[in-house]
């Protein structure tokens, strides 16, 4: 089992606020792109990593690459102007055929067990997604007003990673330029080819920082990750 993975890490942060890419804001002492980097670096399954990122962080970027001694990175695309565009420019850069992964930059919890069930499961259908299931009750509102209370039990929150096959990835990629077709995530991309999309149970840590509280419940879970850890020895 190896797989390639692009990080999209061309984002500007704005709901964040902190006035620069969010990527660079620390966690322990340590860049949430360092956080995000280790685990792949450390994951012998992972054969390379491409990095998109925006063309003014490129200085500060290759710095921390330098500087915590990250090898795996061997491609450094130029983002665009939306998460998709990004994406794109990265998945151009790869040749080979196998599996691909997509994981957000700022998604630094992300754990290996959970990324190697997905490629498993990538590997047999072809493209797979990691989600949890909604623990809200979930209603459609229309002008403020309810318009129905969901089923909940179908309902998933969906995060990252996503794992493809290459040649699936880039097809509905393609596709998704020819009809101008903008999703909110890659699966998307490929469910409206109408190709399966399988999903694997990952868990509540792997948050996406997006807001500042966000930070807060980063502190929280990389605490609890040091208690577990102080728990084992
Ligand atoms: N991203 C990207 N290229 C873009 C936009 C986003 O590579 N044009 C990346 C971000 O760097 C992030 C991931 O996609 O790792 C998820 O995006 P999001 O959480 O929305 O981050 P930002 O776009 O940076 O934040 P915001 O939307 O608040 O500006
Ligand atoms: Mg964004």
């Amino acid at each position: 089992m190896t797989y390639q993975v692009i990080l999209p890490a061309a984002g500007q942060g704005k709901r964040m606020g902190a006035g620069k890419n969010k990527l660079l804001l620390e966690l322990n002492g340590i860049p949430v792109l360092i956080h995000t980097l280790r685990v792949f670096e450390q994951d012998e399954a992972c054969s390379g990593i491409i990095l998109a990122i925006h063309p003014q962080d490129k200085p500060e970027f290759q710095v921390l690459l330098d500087r915590y001694h990250v090898t795996k990175v061997n491609n450094l695309v130029s983002g665009g102007n939306e998460r998709q565009d990004s994406i794109y420019n990265a998945l151009k850069s790869v040749e080979t055929e196998g599996i691909i992964l997509v994981h957000d930059a700022a998604r630094p919890f992300i754990l290996k067990e959970h990324i190697h069930r997905l490629i498993e499961m990538a590997e047999e259908t072809g493209a797979a997604i990691l989600g949890v299931p909604a623990k809200d009750t979930m209603k459609k509102i229309n002008d403020g007003v309810v318009v129905e209370t969901v089923e909940r039990s179908s309902l998933w929150a969906v995060q990252t990673p996503q794992a493809f096959r290459i040649l699936l990835l880039k097809e509905a990629y393609e596709r998704a330029e020819k009809d101008h077709f903008l999703g909110t995530d890659d699966a998307s991309l490929v469910e409206r080819l109408h190709y399966p999309v399988a999903v694997v149970e990952g868990d509540y840590d792997n948050i996406k920082l997006t807001t500042p509280e966000d930070l807060f419940f980063a502190e929280a879970i990389i605490e609890k990750r040091k208690r577990l850890d102080q728990g084992k020895k």
